[in-house]
């Protein structure tokens, strides 16, 4: 039997700490226009003092469950997407699922970067489809600012912090909202982009050098990968859907870079008006960045709803992933 899957509700949220390239500018040898003009950033979104990602995510499940007016009692799961978890234990996903008291739900985090939502989106159809689950929440949230080195111009301008949620269910109609996913890894790129975690060794073993915990990047590496290979696998994902690429109203790319955001739209063909791009006000806020651009396109009324769109991330790992999916009326 075949379960079809109801995108319920959508929700973001963002801390209130706001960073301009111009504010960079004071703490690193880099101008305003070196960023626009190699990435589309404007500005970004930081967690400041005490802030943290679960919170963040706490906030923007909550309005995700709002909008799917689901009884937190009855999620199964919570996923929770995340690089850098607030603890390594207790997960994201517990602790989130404490603040919201979703108390019958098994929960657990994924390391898949800013492919991390439609990772989760994967995971989800597999455990709703086969019947072991009827309604999951699935949380975004990342801290990215707690791990850059903000001294290292190459990768401190890129990223903001965010958080994005989406809540899953079995559909009360026939329609099925998620029309096909595809995941894809690439470990053996894993150097693409790296971000080691601290951890001493017992000095009885060996001496400890100096922990560092910073992302890292092979930005032209990272581009040249997306730009060739981003394009073949979301055409794998559209013909799994059942539609044809010009069937499908808008896309939703994960909001790494402007030009690479240009360069899948003009290979897909897509219609400027119709790609989804929010980077200048959020810059990277990895696994939380297709979630934020969903919603807001939504609020502002560029996505009209009811449509059909391809949610596309790609990340460290490296991992890809994409989905075609439905969005109807009153989920965000
Ligand atoms: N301000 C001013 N100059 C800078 C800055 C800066 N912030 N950063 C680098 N430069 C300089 C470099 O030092 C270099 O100077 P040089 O020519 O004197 O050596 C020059 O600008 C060009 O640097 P490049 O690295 O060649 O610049 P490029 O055009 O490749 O742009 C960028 C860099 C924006 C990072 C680009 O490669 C990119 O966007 N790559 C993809 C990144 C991406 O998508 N990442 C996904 C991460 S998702 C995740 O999972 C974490």
């Amino acid at each position: 039997m075949n379960i079809p899957i109801r995108i319920a509700g959508l929700g973001f949220q963002v801390p209130e700490t706001v960073i301009t390239n111009e504010d960079l500018t004071k703490i690193i040898d880099t101008s305003d226009e070196w960023i626009k003009t190699r990435t589309g950033i404007e500005k970004r979104h930081v967690l400041s003092g005490n802030e943290t990602a679960v919170e963040m995510g706490i906030k923007a499940a909550q309005k995700a469950l709002a909008k799917a007016k689901t009884d937190v009692e009855k999620i199964d799961y919570i996923i929770a997407a995340a690089s850098l978890e607030t603890h390594a234990y207790p997960s994201t996903a517990c602790e989130i699922q404490a603040a919201i008291g979703a108390k019958n739900a098994a929960c657990f985090d994924i390391t898949a970067a800013c492919s991390g939502l439609i990772y989760g989106m994967g995971i989800s159809q597999g455990l709703i489809k086969s019947g072991m689950a009827k309604n999951i929440l699935i949380v975004a949230t990342d801290a990215i600012s707690r791990c850059l080195d903000w001294s290292d111009r190459s990768t401190c301008v890129l990223f903001g912090d965010g958080a994005g949620a989406m809540m899953l269910t079995v559909s009360d109609d026939e329609q099925d909202d998620i029309l096909s996913v595809s995941l894809k890894a690439e470990g053996h790129l894993g150097h693409f982009i790296t971000m080691p975690t601290p951890g001493k060794n017992c000095p009885l073993a060996a001496p400890n050098d100096e922990q560092k915990m910073f992302v890292k990047m092979e930005g032209k590496e990272v581009y040249k990968y997306v730009v060739t290979k981003l394009p073949v696998y979301i055409e794998e994902c559209v013909a799994k859907s059942g539609l044809k690429m010009n069937e499908i109203d808008y896309l939703v790319p994960h909001q790494a870079n402007m030009r690479i955001i240009e360069a899948l739209e003009k290979r897909l063909e897509f219609n400027s008006e119709n790609v989804i791009s929010n980077i200048k006000d959020y810059a990277n806020t990895s696994a939380a960045s297709i979630p934020i651009a969903l919603v807001e396109a939504i609020e502002s009324g560029k996505m009209k709803l009811p449509c059909s769109a391809i949610l596309t991330g790609f990340g460290a790992g490296m991992t890809v992933g994409s989905a075609v999916v439905k969005l109807r009326e009153g989920i965000a």
